[in-house]
């Protein structure tokens, strides 16, 4: 080897070494799977478990889980009976994630169609894309055979007709309780910013992962709105040599935070996944200076949830407010304490 040559292979051995730094996490078989997602998933994180027990893959585990809670016309915050756009339309947005492949999907703005987790795995597996939104993604999901159906149930269109008449004191619309009566704060802290979603993260015994994330979004959006949960990287992200993460609550801030992906990282850089979510939170705070979205103590005014699975099987999540997440394994699905990071809720 020449002098140049050989320090050319040095250079080369020294770069491989920054691009490939020894992670936190070994190649091992865990006792079960594990399962987590927000609280609305503790039977989603059950089925999760028994599917990835009876061999499917995470992602995939993942996807039969959140379709619960997608199917399931009481959840307004996912699906079918999701709480509408601002016109009284649903429009969903879902975006999947696998480890061992490193490929995702996603769909935005979708409507009509109940799962659109299931349309973010199709994009996936049958194109060279990540997103597709909006009659894009509608067209796409049909042509894969899903079928259309009106997802606004009798409780979610009572809700809109309440928010639209509540929403202006100088339209024509008049609540019945405004006749004689003011506004009260209550329904305006009630739709500020009411969001919901499913994040479900999914760990395999061989260490494998994958995770997803569906939502119907904030309620009353304007037409077109995305949030985080179809954003790779902001509602939902996974890394085969890491773990995974997901965020739920108001989607502005996980994406302004890149929250998803900056879980992840931390885990990468040695944090516990709950220590992992503790940051993301306080990167939100940072990150939040407006004045209308802090409450009189200066802390955002909103609600949000990071959750975080490492290959070894442990979980953690942390929230701005206290709430709770799911965890599920062979033993089941159960409700856990989030680490908040402020006790009380915003004033
Ligand atoms: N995190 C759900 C949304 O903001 O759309």
């Amino acid at each position: 080897m020449t002098e140049f040559s050989r320090r050319r292979f040095l250079q080369s051995a020294a770069a491989g070494a920054l691009a490939a730094p020894a992670l936190p996490f070994g190649t091992r078989t865990l006792r079960s799977p594990v399962a987590i997602s927000s609280a609305n998933g503790v039977k989603a994180v059950e089925l999760a478990v028994q599917r990835m027990i009876e061999g499917w893959r995470p992602v995939d585990a993942a996807v039969a889980g959140v379709e619960l809670v997608e199917n399931d016309p009481n959840d307004d915050s996912v699906g079918l009976g999701g709480l509408p756009n601002e016109d009284g339309v649903v429009e969903l947005d879902a975006c999947v994630m696998d480890g061992p492949s490193g490929l995702g999907g996603a769909v935005g703005a979708l409507q009509n169609i109940k799962n659109p987790a299931a349309v973010a795995l199709k994009v996936m597996r049958h194109t060279d894309h990540v997103l597709l939104v909006g009659p894009g993604a509608l067209r796409f999901a049909k042509m894969h055979g899903f079928p259309e159906e009106n997802l606004l149930t009798e409780a979610s269109r009572q809700k809109w007709l309440e928010w639209c008449e509540q929403r202006s004191a100088v339209d024509k619309r008049i609540a019945p309780e405004e006749n004689g009566a003011e506004h009260g704060k209550e329904w305006f802290d009630k739709y500020k910013h009411k969001t919901g979603t499913i994040h479900l993260g999914a760990i395999a015994a061989n260490g494998d992962v994958g995770s997803c994330t569906t939502t119907s979004g904030l309620a009353f959006k304007i037409p077109g709105r995305v949030g985080d949960s179809p954003l790779l990287g902001c509602g939902n992200y996974c890394d085969n040599d890491v773990g995974t993460g997901g965020s739920t609550g108001r989607g502005e801030a996980a994406i302004l935070a890149n929250g998803g992906a900056f879980v992840v990282h931390q885990m990468a850089l040695g944090k516990s996944p709950t220590d992992a979510c503790l940051e993301a939170v306080k990167r939100v705070v940072r990150l939040t200076k407006v004045k209308r979205l802090l409450d009189g103590k200066g802390r955002p005014n909103f609600q949000v949830h990071f959750y975080a699975a490492n290959k070894d099987g442990k979980v953690g999540a942390a929230a701005m407010y206290a709430s709770q997440y799911a965890v599920g394994d062979e033993g089941g699905g159960r409700l856990v304490d989030v680490a908040a990071l402020y006790d009380e809720a915003p004033r």
